[in-house]
């Protein structure tokens, strides 16, 4: 018999399909020492009880308690890493405006690298404990900055794509916080592709780097240009801002007489590999680009609640078989727990289904497909599903109102979705390697 990294006993959440998340009581999940799922087996299995013997004899089985749950970690597939300091704070001006009232003097500070160190160790602790397994970041402009976001996700064990941000337009940036030329831009953002390249082959930190023009405004079209030819040189991810707001979309069509969506494609820059955040603005000729091109897209609702100026119509963007995860947009949205956005992205579907939008409403479950399947599809990892093949990326979730409930899984499912805080998530591993711990001494043992 093959002997396992760790077996864990109990029940087991995954979402199945967009529409449905399966509930199976009584599992082994065996987990190899690559940090690969090997193996669920069920209760009525022949092996089951000689395979939990061996786990047990080994110490490596690790039982899920009577009221918890394991589920998939989470990918976040927005998340602008500098703007942790100002999460909940100023949220009272429309983009352009808080973009640089706030926003660009906060993420300048990190030219600072012990303050960057400082940050970053508290944000990526945090979202552990949230049960983010996966981030897709934002950094800065700074290169060295965005190396040390990086080494704190090897060494707090999270799988981190990250990029350094370029922004290279005079006119639509402050001389204080802006990439000194086009030249600039570009040789940094291969600096940092080599740098990151190495941290990788070095420690072995699942980390990769990510081509990241801030969003279409703040870049030239040289730099445009040469950051889609640096993506398909090094085969890499690219991420942006995409028809976030009215402004945005509108900033598009004054300057370069094309859609938002159109100059990213002009320039290469809707891969298969790309995750564009928001989206609330696209029209139907930009939905059908972003399928031709299978482009992914980071639904952040709480932030579009403050900057959207709409609702992303999620269901309508599945339906056209365009993939989709969910992102918290730290700090344009206050919130770092992926929970919070599942249920925010629930309630909006609901305003937005009540305003006229047919078939807007989005279930638990759909929520629950986006934070796990969406997002792991997006950036073409095996993750977000308890299942044979599959990253051992997990969390131990606790139904804090299991004495007093019913326990019916479909209740006990949307109990979690709606009423899981940070004390609730009892344990988080990234590719079976446990990341955060909140059981206690024993380690639940
Ligand atoms: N567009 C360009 N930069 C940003 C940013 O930092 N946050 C959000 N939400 N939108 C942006
Ligand atoms: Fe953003």
């Amino acid at each position: 018999m093959i002997t396992y990294q760790i077996v864990f006993e109990g029940a087991i959440i995954s979402s199945a399909t967009f529409d449905k998340a399966d509930f199976t009581p009584e599992v082994l999940t065996c987990v190899d020492q690559s940090g690969t799922i090997d193996r669920v087996i069920s209760a009525t299995d022949n092996d089951y009880q000689s395979v939990k013997q061996a786990a047990i004899d080994s110490n490596i089985l690790r039982k899920i308690p009577k009221d918890c749950y394991l589920l998939p970690g989470f990918t976040d597939l927005h998340i602008h890493a500098p703007q942790w300091p100002q999460a909940g704070l100023a949220l009272d001006k429309p983009l352009n405006e808080w973009l640089n009232t706030y926003t660009f003097p906060l993420e300048s500070k990190f030219k600072n690298l012990e303050f960057a160190e400082k940050v970053y160790q508290n944000l990526v602790a945090e979202l552990l404990a949230n049960g983010t397994t996966t981030g897709l970041y934002f950094g800065s402009i700074h290169t060295d900055a965005n190396l040390i976001l990086a080494k704190i996700c090897g060494y707090l064990g999270q799988r981190a794509f990250i990029g350094k941000v370029v922004m290279d337009n005079p006119e639509q940036t402050p001389d204080y916080y802006r990439d000194a030329s086009s030249e600039v831009a570009l040789s940094e953002t291969e600096v940092f592709i080599q740098q990151m390249l190495d941290l990788h082959q070095q420690t072995g930190a699942d980390i990769t780097p990510v081509i990241t023009p801030r969003f279409v405004p703040s870049c030239t079209e040289e730099t445009l240009r040469g950051l889609g030819q640096l993506a398909q040189q090094y085969d890499l991810p690219i991420q942006s801002h995409c028809s976030e707001s009215l402004w945005e979309d509108q900033y598009a069509i004054d300057h370069f007489k094309l859609r938002d969506a159109q100059v990213l494609d002009k320039y290469g820059l809707l891969t298969d590999k790309a995750v564009m955040a928001h989206g609330t603005q696209l029209s139907d000729t930009d939905l059908t680009l972003f399928e031709q091109r299978q482009t992914s897209l980071a639904h952040c609702p709480i932030s579009n609640a403050y900057f959207g100026n709409s609702v992303m119509r999620v269901n309508e963007v599945i339906t056209k078989n365009i993939n989709v995860g969910l992102g918290t947009d730290i700090s344009g949205g206050f919130s770092l727990s992926i929970y919070r956005n599942m249920q925010q992205a629930i309630m909006s579907s609901q305003m937005l289904q009540d305003s006229g939008q047919k078939q807007a409403r989005l279930s638990a479950a759909n929520a629950f497909y986006l934070a796990t399947i969406g997002g792991a599809d997006a950036l073409h990892i095996n993750s977000g599903q308890i299942k044979v093949g599959f990253k051992a990326d997990l969390q131990i979730v606790q139904d804090q109102y299991f004495a007093v409930s019913s326990n019916e899984p479909q209740e006990i499912f949307e109990r979690l979705v709606y009423h899981t805080n940070k004390e609730n998530i009892k344990q988080v591993y990234v590719s079976g390697k446990l990341v955060h711990n909140n059981l206690g001494e024993n380690n639940g043992k």
